[in-house]
Order: structure tokens, then C-alpha cells, then sequence
């Protein structure tokens, strides 16, 4: 962890610097209130400490910003709305910066010397597990906005997560692949070194197969590799129908790309690791007739959504919400819902409270925690079409 990104304001600073946009300001709501409350509940006035940990930089940097963005507007929503039970929060965020190692590092920090009474984090899953644990054991509630491992929420009773998981994307990818492409052999292309590839990759596979598909190949890379020649060539001698490649957009892109160099205008797809500005970027007009899983889409016509999507453009500079923001978004949300209903911050009881969470309206739809702490949520599919992300349709569980 970088010295002069160990606070809050440090980070934020260092992100302003870094893409010019202010993130953030590093004022403090004010502190004014006191009132009575329990030992270690904190008094009425007291500010509540959220840690966030978030990928702001590194290869999945708009992972962070975005989920960040989303979490920080609800937060702020919130203080504005004069915080609950009295007291506003304090988001102390931390940035992973998509490394590996880090994510522990700093929820340690988060939890032992800032004393966060709850963490919100990360969108990676690979990120997620690696500070699960640490949650877990001191005993601080812990909610993943978007990671999508089932093992995420199997580290322990104090990890939640607000979002779909991956046996159900795979299932939704491979009926896609199915039904819509009329595929009948798939290639999966899977980055060995990412938790959340290797699960969706083994999730679509296992219901593409029941259903009577054929895996004609699996190759394997891992995160950062930048030439997928020699898979591709690999795939492109078995000659399938299309090619699935759960991975994160960085990757997605450089492989459309080599892909079509190679010849191969096969269609695409992936999953919700897809999602970013940079798919285009990276992977220009390759990206055309690729496909991908999400949460949400900024279309959907709902109040609900179009009100978030116009508070958030009015936030952050005229920039169009996705799937992590509202995740984000909706993360913070339910955590404030069980301060509420907790009646405080102890950890057990704010626990429970996370863990009774049903039928919680938020941009994402209904949030039902079930009794594995994971969420049952539609899943929205994307086309790619001339650079831009389209929605295709809405799968619902
Ligand atoms: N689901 C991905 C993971 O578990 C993260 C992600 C969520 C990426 C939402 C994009 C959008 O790693």
C-alpha cells in the first residue's frame, strides 16, 4: 500500500490528480450532534465509518471508479438526508489499485485502525475472497456490491453480497448461446488466474452441456496476458459455432481484436466483467456482434433507474451509471437499511440485520438476502453494436 494513499482524502486526492475528475470532496459532515447511546454503539451524532475497497486504478480501474461513484452518491444521499438514527456516515475509501495482495491489506487497515463497522467491496471476486476472511474474523458485516463467485459469501455468515451469482449468469450465457446464437459447439476461453473466470466458465459449461451442447475446446490465459494467438489459433482448427470468454474487459477486448486479425468472425461473449467504456476502447470495431451478462441497464425505463441514472449524470459529470455504480449504489443502501433496523452498528446484530434483509427496493431491483447471504436478481444481456452497448433483453430467475 502507498504511503499517500492510506486516507481517504489521500486516495481521493491522488484520483483527482490522476484523471482530472474530483472524486470527492474530503469534507467531513459536520459533528456537531451528541446524544446518549450504548458503549460501542456509537452516540447519536457520532459519524458512522464505512470502509470501501475499490480497484481505482490498475487493470480493472473503471471497476472501482464506478462501483465508488455509485456508493459515494448514496452515501451522500444519505448524510443529506440526515444520516440514520442520527448519525451521518463517513466512507473511508481505500484503493486495491487491481492488485493483487492489496485488497487484505487494506480492509486490514480498514478494519483494525479505522474501525469501519462495515466494509463495502470489492466488484472482483478474486479481490473479494482475499478480504473476506479478515471481515469474517473480526467480526465486521462485509458486502459485496458485484462480486459473482459463490464462494465469495462461503468464507462466513459476516459476508453478503447485494448482486446475481455465477451458477445463474452461466446458466442465463448458456441458454443464450442456445437459444439466440443457435450454437452447438463452444469454445471457452477462461483466464485461469481470476476466481470469477474460472467459476462462470465451469457454470456455463456444466448447463450448456446438460442441455446437449458441445464444448469443442477450452484454452486457458492468465489476467494480463496480452497475445491470445496461440489460443485462438487453437480454437479457430475445431472450427465451433461461437467462443465464450468469461474474463474482465481488458482481456475481452485484446481477444476480439486478435480474433477477427485471425480471421475468426465468429460471435463473442462473456459475462459482467465485460462491462466498461474500455471494451470499445480496447477492442474497437471488433466488438461488434459480441454479446455479454450484466445487472442492469441505464434503458431500463423504470422510475426507479431513470432517477438514479439523472442523479448520478448530475453528480459525476454527465457520465451514464453502470452496473457496478448501481450496485454500488444499491450496497450502501442496504447497509444503511440495517443500521436502521439494527438500531445501531454492533457487528452481531448488524449482522442479523443484514441477513433479514427482504424485499429492499433499490436500482437493481428487490434485494432478498437468502440464507446463503446472496441475492436473486434478473440479469439484463448486452449487444455490442457500432461501439455502442445495447440492450438486448432481461433474464429473469
Ligand atoms: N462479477 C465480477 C466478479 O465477480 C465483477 C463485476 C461485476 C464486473 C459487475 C462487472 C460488473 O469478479
Amino acid at each position: 500500500m502507498m504511503k499517500s494513499l492510506s486516507t481517504h482524502c489521500g486516495v481521493l486526492a491522488a484520483l483527482t490528480l490522476a484523471t482530472g475528475v474530483l472524486l470527492t470532496g474530503c469534507k467531513k459532515p459536520d459533528e456537531s450532534a451528541s446524544g446518549i447511546g450504548k458503549p460501542g454503539e456509537g452516540k447519536a451524532g457520532d459519524l458512522i465509518k464505512v470502509g470501501e475497497f475499490a480497484s481505482l486504478t490498475g487493470k480493472e480501474a473503471t471497476f472501482g471508479q464506478s462501483s465508488h461513484k455509485g456508493t459515494l452518491l448514496a452515501i451522500e444521499e444519505l448524510n443529506a438526508a440526515g444520516g440514520v438514527l442520527g448519525r451521518k456516515f463517513d466512507l473511508i475509501t481505500e484503493d486495491t489499485q487491481s492488485k493483487q495482495g492489496e485488497s487484505a491489506a487494506v480492509v486490514r487497515k480498514l478494519v483494525s485502525r479505522d474501525k469501519a463497522i462495515a466494509i463495502l467491496g470489492e466488484v472482483a471476486s478474486g479481490r473479494s475472497l482475499e478480504a473476506a476472511p479478515i471481515c469474517q474474523n473480526a467480526k465486521v458485516p462485509m458486502i459485496s456490491p458485484s462480486s459473482t463467485n459463490p464462494k465469495v459469501t462461503e468464507v462466513g455468515d459476516f459476508v453478503f453480497r447485494v448482486c446475481f451469482i455465477d451458477p445463474f449468469q452461466g446458466t442465463v450465457m448458456a441458454l443464450f448461446a442456445k437459444n439466440t446464437l443457435k450454437a452447438k459447439n463452444v469454445a471457452v476461453l477462461t483466464d485461469a488466474a481470476a476466481p470469477y473466470s474460472v467459476g462462470l466458465a465451469t457454470f456455463f459449461k456444466e448447463k450448456f452441456v446438460a442441455d446437449g451442447g458441445k464444448i469443442s475446446v477450452e484454452q486457458k490465459f492468465s489476467s494480463g496476458d496480452k497475445d491470445f494467438k496461440a489460443q485462438l489459433t487453437a480454437i479457430k482448427a475445431v472450427n465451433p459455432d461461437a467462443i465464450f470468454a468469461p474474463c474482465y474487459y481488458t482481456e475481452a477486448g485484446l481477444i476480439a481484436q486478435q480474433a477477427r486479425q485471425l480471421g475468426i468472425n465468429l460471435p463473442i461473449f462473456g459475462g459482467d466483467g465485460w462491462e466498461a467504456p474500455e471494451l470499445v476502447t480496447i477492442g474497437g470495431k471488433a466488438m461488434d456482434g459480441t454479446f455479454y451478462s450484466t445487472h442492469y441497464s441505464p434503458e431500463d425505463k423504470t422510475e426507479m433507474v431513470q432517477t438514479f441514472v439523472k442523479k448520478f449524470k448530475a453528480r459525476w459529470n454527465n457520465e451514464v451509471p453502470d452496473a457496478m455504480a448501481a450496485l454500488g449504489y444499491d450496497s450502501a443502501l442496504v447497509l444503511a437499511d440495517a443500521i436502521k433496523r439494527a438500531g445501531g452498528t454492533d457487528g452481531q446484530k448488524l449482522r442479523d440485520a443484514i441477513a433479514a434483509t427482504k424485499d429492499f427496493v433499490g436500482v437493481t431491483g428487490k434485494t432478498t438476502l437468502d440464507d446463503k447471504r446472496n441475492a436473486t436478481k434478473p440479469a439484463v444481456i448486452i449487444e455490442v453494436k457500432d461501439g455502442k452497448f445495447v440492450y438486448k433483453e432481461t433474464v429473469n430467475p
